[in-house]
């Protein structure tokens, strides 16, 4: 396998994390390159079912090398319970686990700072976020007050935490937020230093040699296209850069060492959170898609919003990300349903839409242009090639395929290893329109 970024395409949610599990066998290296603890990714291995948070997850393959990217922005509690639980469960990280000591960390203030944001009253402000520090920490990072894993082992860290404390609790006063403990945080974090030091390290030099001896690295992206900072449904995103380019700003590996990106797509749409969903199903389908497909949040078991597959988005993903081809996962969720719909354009005010709007406001008045197609209500998941399904879910596959431009080169039917088929192995093998 060629150097890849594997990035969600849609709101998060999609299956990266069983992607990523099952493209890791044939790499060296997998690193997260952006977001933080928000992220919450699935990986099941037989009758073992891990959620990984912070650390990549190609790390229950024994041998692979995993990294934190300088992108990320790290909880150290939250990394060293992570960390303690994996190895609970017979993981070993020693030797092929790497933090940068470039990525910014998320202080308790900035989890503070997120929660009270998030209790405005004025409807339409709140962003739903999963309250784990992100805005305010990459915020500081832009405002360059931020302090970063590499502080943790400096000798001035005791200074240069109380320094942040003191202007923070004065931030906090302001708005009416509980204080920060200085004391008690330092001795928490300086807990936490002691099991990560042996993980902190310059990671770019890692990197580099990686890519010198010709080693395949999978570049695990988070969150999904429209939680981009930039592209995403702003204000109602995510702090990082989630799409492919990241990758590169995230781990200092230059952009002509990428060589592949494979977009994650559910076969519908989901999104936790607020902000605009064109193809949302707040309708008895919705419940029903939100059932079969165990619709709950990884990170905060909120339950997902549902909808139809919205190939606007998805083309928009396309464009931005340079998808090569999808890892379309979830087919499954759809056996049961009698029509499937497809949004192939937004209209509003009289005016046909066939990329994501800039404007939240008009985004959020947007309707959908549907296509139907009728479903194929047989199961899917026993398929071990892409002849083993019903005629119509092979039909509706291929017409995601063509509406969108991409081809698909990876299809889950099921959270499990083996139910995923690969037509990516073999050059003339995708899927197409
Ligand atoms: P991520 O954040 O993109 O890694 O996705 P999550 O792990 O948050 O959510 C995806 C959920 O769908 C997880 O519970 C996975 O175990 C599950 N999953 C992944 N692929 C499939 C699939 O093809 N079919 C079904 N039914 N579930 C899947
Ligand atoms: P994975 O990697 C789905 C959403 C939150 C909220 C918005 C901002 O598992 O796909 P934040 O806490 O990041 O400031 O919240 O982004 N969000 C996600 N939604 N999957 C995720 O990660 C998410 N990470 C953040 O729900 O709407
Ligand atoms: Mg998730």
């Amino acid at each position: 396998m060629a150097n890849t970024v594997l990035i969600g395409a849609q709101w998060g949610d999609e299956g990266k994390g069983k992607i990523i599990d099952v493209l890791t066998e044939e790499t060296d290296w997998v690193v997260r390159y952006q977001g933080g603890n928000n992220a919450g990714h699935t990986v099941e291995i037989g009758s073992e079912k891990y959620v990984l948070h912070l650390i990549p997850s190609g790390m229950m393959h024994d041998g692979k090398k995993n990294v934190i990217g300088n992108g990320m922005v790290i909880d150290p509690v939250a990394l060293v319970k992570e960390l303690q639980g994996l190895e609970a469960r017979g993981c070993n990280a020693a030797g092929r686990f790497f933090i940068s000591d470039r990525a910014h960390m998320v202080l308790p203030f900035h989890k503070l700072l997120d929660e009270c944001r998030e209790s405005k009253p004025t409807e339409g402000e709140k962003i739903g976020t999963t309250k784990r520090g992100i805005g305010p920490t990459y915020g500081d990072k832009a405002a360059r007050v931020g302090l970063r894993m590499g502080d943790l082992l400096d000798p001035l860290f005791p200074q240069l935490l109380k320094k942040r404390v003191e202007e923070s609790n004065r931030v906090l006063a302001a708005l009416g937020a509980p204080q920060v403990d200085g004391e008690k945080l330092l001795v928490e974090y300086s807990a936490a230093a002691k099991v990560l030091a042996p993980y902190i390290t310059d990671v770019l030099p890692l990197l580099y040699g990686a890519t010198q001896r010709k080693e395949k690295i999978l570049f695990e992206g988070a969150q999904g296209t429209l939680l981009d900072i930039d592209f995403g449904t702003y204000p109602f995103v995510t702090s990082s850069s989630t799409t492919a380019g990241g990758a590169c700003t995230g781990t200092g590996v230059p952009p002509h060492r990428i060589d592949r990106v494979i977009g994650v797509v559910k076969a519908y749409a989901t999104r936790v959170g607020e902000g605009p969903f064109t193809t949302e199903l707040k309708d008895e389908m919705g419940e029903r898609i939100r059932k079969a497909g165990n619709e709950y949040g990884a990170t905060t078991g909120r339950p997902r919003r549902c909808g139809w597959f919205d190939a606007v988005v998805a083309h928009y993903a396309k464009m931005i990300n340079g998808i090569d081809y999808w890892a379309m996962t979830k087919l499954d969720v759809l056996d049961d349903v009698e029509t499937i719909r497809i949004c192939v354009a937004y209209e509003c005010d009289g005016k046909r839409y066939e990329s994501v709007p800039a404007n939240v406001r008009i985004l959020e008045r947007c309707k959908p242009v549907y296509e139907d197609v009728p479903g194929w209500r047989a199961p899917t998941k026993n398929a071990t090639k892409f002849a083993d399904l019903p005629t119509l879910a092979q039909s509706y596959v291929r017409k995601l395929a063509k509406i969108t431009g991409v081809p698909v080169g990876i299809l889950s039917v099921g959270p499990k290893r083996a139910s995923t088929m690969r037509f990516d192995q073999k050059p003339g093998e995708l899927i197409t329109g």
